[in-house]
C-alpha cells in the first residue's frame, strides 16, 4: 500500500487543506442539506445523494424532510408513505434500509444517531463512506467519506493509477484521506472535496485552470489528469423481456398488484406483467395464456399499445404493454387492488410503471 501513496510526500498538507478548505467556503453551492448539520438529514442526503445526482436529489430531500421532519417521525410513518417518497429515485433499497435504521436509532440510541464509527457502521445500509459522511458532516470528527468522485479527485491529485472499479482499492484512498484530511475542519474538507469533484475535477475534461488545488496536483504536473482515474468496465447488462397488461373493470378502475417483499423494486406496485423467455415467438394468445398460468385469474389481453424500456445499473426491461380485462373474480389477497386513477396517487410505483402508465393514456 506504501508505494500506491507515494506521491503524498511532495504534497505540502497544510497548505493543500487551506487551498481546499477556503476555495470550498466561498463557492460551496447553497443546498438544502447544508442549512444546519443535524445528523439525521446529513444521513438522509447522503443516502439520496448515493448514485442519485444533487439536481434531481434536491426537491426530493426537502419534501421527505417536510413529510419526515425528525428521526421520530420517520420512525413511526408507514412503510408505503416512505416509500412514496422516494418514489421516482430509485434503488429501493436504500429507503427500506434508512426506514429500519432510523426505527433502530429511535429505539436502541434514543433518536440520536451515534457518533463513534462502530455504532454507526452497524446500522443498516450505513457503508464506510455514509459513516464517514455522518461522522464528518454533523459531528465534526476527522474520519474519510471516500466515494467514487473523492476517489477520481484523489486519483488525479496523488496519480494513484489503481482500479475504482475494484471493491478493495477504496481502503487505498481512506488511507489517503486519513493523511490529508484536516482535524480543524473534518466537515469542510471531506464536502470540500466532494464539491471539487461536483464542479472542477469532473469526470471528463476536468477544469484544471480553475482548481484551486492544482499547483498541488500530480496528475497535473505530470499531464495525466484525463488518464485517471482507471475504472475498469462492468459486465454487460442482462436483457429481460416481460409483457404488461393493464386490466380496467366496468366501474373503470385500474388492476395494480403489490411486488414481493424481497429483491428488485420490493414493495411497490406494478401492474401484473409476465417474463417472456422466448419474446419473438409470443403472440397475444400465448401471452394470455402465460398470464393465466402465472396468477389464479382469467386474464383477457385485447390490444397491444406499444412498449417501452427501463434501464437498471444491472438489467434493461423490455416491457410489452397491453389492455385487458378480467373475467374473474376480484383477485384474491391484500397484493392485489383496482383503484382509481386518483387513488393511485397514494401508492409507490416503479418508474416504468409511470412509463406504462403514459402510453395507456395516449393510446387506449
Ligand atoms: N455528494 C455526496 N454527498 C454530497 C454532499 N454532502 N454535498 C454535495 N454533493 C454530495
Amino acid at each position: 500500500m506504501e508505494n500506491e501513496l507515494k506521491n503524498i510526500e511532495k504534497i505540502s498538507i497544510k497548505s493543500f487543506q487551506e487551498d481546499l478548505i477556503s476555495w470550498f467556503k466561498d463557492e460551496q453551492r447553497d443546498l438544502p442539506w447544508r442549512k444546519d448539520q443535524d445528523p439525521y438529514k446529513v444521513w438522509v442526503s447522503e443516502i439520496m445523494l448515493q448514485q442519485t445526482r444533487v439536481d434531481t436529489v434536491i426537491p426530493y430531500f426537502n419534501r421527505f424532510i417536510e413529510w419526515f421532519p425528525t428521526i421520530n417521525d420517520l420512525a413511526s410513518a408507514n412503510e408505503d408513505k416512505v416509500l412514496k417518497a422516494w418514489e421516482g429515485l430509485g434503488y429501493y433499497s436504500r429507503v427500506r434500509n434508512l426506514h429500519s435504521a432510523v426505527k433502530e436509532v429511535n429505539e436502541k440510541y434514543n433518536g440520536q444517531v451515534p457518533n463513534t464509527p462502530k455504532d454507526i457502521s452497524n446500522l443498516k445500509g450505513v457503508g464506510p463512506y455514509t459513516a464517514g459522511a455522518i461522522l464528518s458532516i454533523a459531528y465534526g470528527i476527522p474520519e474519510p467519506a471516500v466515494d467514487g468522485n473523492v476517489m477520481r479527485v484523489l486519483s488525479r491529485i496523488l496519480s494513484i493509477w489503481e482500479d475504482i472499479a475494484k471493491p478493495s482499492t477504496r481502503k487505498i484512498f481512506e488511507k489517503a484521506v486519513r493523511e490529508l484530511i484536516s482535524h480543524d475542519d473534518p466537515s469542510a474538507f471531506n464536502q470540500a472535496l466532494m464539491e471539487l469533484g461536483a464542479l472542477i475535477c469532473t469526470p471528463t475534461s476536468p477544469s484544471c485552470l480553475l482548481c484551486p488545488v492544482r499547483d498541488h496536483c500530480q496528475g497535473f504536473h505530470e499531464g495525466v489528469e484525463s488518464e485517471l482515474p482507471i475504472k475498469s468496465k462492468k459486465n454487460s447488462q442482462k436483457s429481460v423481456d416481460l409483457a404488461a397488461v393493464v386490466v380496467k373493470d366496468e366501474k373503470g378502475r385500474i388492476l395494480i398488484h403489490k411486488r414481493p417483499e424481497t429483491g428488485l423494486l420490493a414493495n411497490l406496485w406494478e401492474f401484473p406483467n409476465v417474463e417472456m423467455h422466448q419474446p419473438v415467438l409470443m403472440d397475444r394468445s400465448q401471452i394470455t395464456d402465460l398470464f393465466n398460468e402465472s396468477f389464479d385469474m382469467n386474464i383477457k389481453l385485447e390490444k397491444s399499445i406499444g412498449q417501452i424500456e427501463h434501464i437498471f445499473s444491472h438489467l434493461i426491461w423490455n416491457i410489452r404493454v397491453y389492455t385487458g380485462t378480467i373475467n374473474s373474480n376480484f383477485p384474491e389477497g391484500t397484493e392485489w387492488k383496482f383503484l382509481t386513477l386518483q387513488e393511485m396517487e397514494e401508492y409507490a410505483f416503479p418508474v416504468s410503471f409511470h412509463k406504462i402508465l403514459k402510453l395507456y393514456k395516449e393510446n387506449a
